[in-house]
């Protein structure tokens, strides 16, 4: 059947044929996870470097269902992209990998610039060669069959000071860091692509998330494991930064609405509505280790630092401050709450005992995620 063909049946497929970008990473997997659940008869493609940050023990569980696709590859590989959107007849693209890590962007932006600025321009071509230049129909935008939904962060807006209200979808780009630019970089190509080409697409800026398969380089995961190993708790700074948490289940729910039901064009922000100063959630993640897995009871954390304490908090250790640290990000999640009917549904403490409670029961995946880099990494950075 020639391409054409194939993708115009695609067109009236009651369901949907999804190319997911990053499923192997943080988010990406909890959204692949979320999907397959809620709408088991969709195909979903996931596309995935397997970078330092990407495991496919991310996605256990999934092999054996019937639409499911792990493709290890690059996106910005334009051939492949290309022939993954049309053999699968893909009308949906959500759009995760990317380099995440602002500090990995200290050291080293390049990365940063080739996969979040090129790599999404590359996917952006590959969407608009399939749907758009081999497409005969002439649909406007809005009732395109086809969208292009790219994940982007609150980082774009840069940082807040203590009274200031929280980014709205229409605050100004302000970046900070590389990751933070580079981010806004693939933004603004996202936008142009809609408005120079027509292409269908939607973005989110969304706050910190939190919640299972987080690489644990990252603060939360960094803070359970560290206090089960009995090591320092790294807290930059006067750890006053202040950051919105986002259970990333909640996440994954505001991506599902803005799919299902947002406007061609726009951009919605989501928040968890839980601002917490660094302190806050260090204590929080403490005080719930401290009940569930009591110091006492941990014959292997014998540290200088706990001998003398009953509490993990006792851990905690101020270190340098990071390079252009953003003082406070927070959203205002107006427009996705009026408009789409958002709300995240857990609180803090309930996303945050889940957290521990997972990583608690999933030390082993811990271990097959931290590899030799992830060692050499916190060496270089903690030691
Ligand atoms: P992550 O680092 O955990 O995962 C990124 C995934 O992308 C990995 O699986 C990696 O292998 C893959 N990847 C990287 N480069 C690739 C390439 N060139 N080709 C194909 N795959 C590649 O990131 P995350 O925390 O899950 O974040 C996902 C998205 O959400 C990112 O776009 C990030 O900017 C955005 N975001 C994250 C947060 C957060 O708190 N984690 C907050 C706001 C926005
Ligand atoms: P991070 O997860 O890197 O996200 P962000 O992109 O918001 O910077 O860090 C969250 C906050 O925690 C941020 O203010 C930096 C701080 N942080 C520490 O204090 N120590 C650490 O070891 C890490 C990784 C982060």
């Amino acid at each position: 059947m020639p391409d054409q063909q194939k993708f115009q049946s695609s067109v009236l497929s009651p369901h949907n044929s999804l190319l997911i970008t990053g499923g192997a990473g943080f988010i990406g997997a909890n959204f692949v996870h979320y999907w397959v659940k809620k709408y088991p008869q969709d195909k979903v493609v996931v596309l995935d470097a397997l970078t330092y940050a990407g495991n496919k023990a991310n996605l256990t569980g999934l092999e054996n269902h019937p639409g499911f696709h792990f493709v290890h590859g690059d996106i910005r590989d334009y051939d492949l992209a290309l022939s993954l959107l049309q053999e699968n007849q893909i009308d949906t693209i959500v759009h995760f990998a990317a380099e995440s890590h602002v500090d990995r962007s200290i050291h080293g932006p390049d990365a940063f610039v080739d996969t979040n600025i090129m790599g999404t321009h590359t996917l952006l071509k590959a969407a608009k060669t399939t749907w758009l230049d081999k497409s005969s129909s002439a649909l406007s935008p809005q009732s395109s069959p086809f969208r292009f939904h790219h994940i982007s962060t609150d980082e774009v807006y840069g940082s807040l000071g203590p009274d200031d209200p929280g980014f709205s979808e229409t605050t100004a780009y302000a970046p900070n860091s590389p990751y933070a630019s580079s981010k806004a970089g693939s933004d603004f190509l996202v936008r142009a692509y809609y408005k120079t080409y027509g292409l269908p697409m939607t973005i989110s800026n969304c706050s910190n998330n939190y919640g299972p398969y987080q690489h644990p380089e990252k603060l939360i995961p960094l803070l359970i494991l560290n206090c089960l190993e009995g090591k320092p708790l790294p807290i930059y700074g006067d750890g006053l930064n202040i950051r919105d948490w986002l259970y990333v289940e909640d996440h994954c729910r505001g991506i599902d609405l803005i799919l299902k039901k947002g406007r061609i064009g726009e951009t919605y922000n989501i928040g968890g509505n839980c601002e917490k100063t660094n302190l806050e959630v260090v204590h929080a993640v403490c005080a719930i280790l401290d009940e569930l897995q009591p110091l006492s009871s941990q014959s292997s954390v014998h540290s200088p630092q706990t001998s003398s304490f009953n509490s993990y908090s006792s851990l905690i250790t101020h270190i340098k401050d990071r390079p252009g640290h953003d003082r406070r990000y927070a959203i205002d999640a107006t427009k996705i709450t009026g408009e789409l009917v958002y709300a995240p549904v857990e609180s803090f403490e309930s996303g945050m005992r889940k957290t521990v409670g997972w990583y608690l029961e999933n030390l082993e995946w811990c271990k097959t995620v931290m590899g030799e880099n992830y060692q050499e990494w916190i060496e270089q950075n903690y030691s």
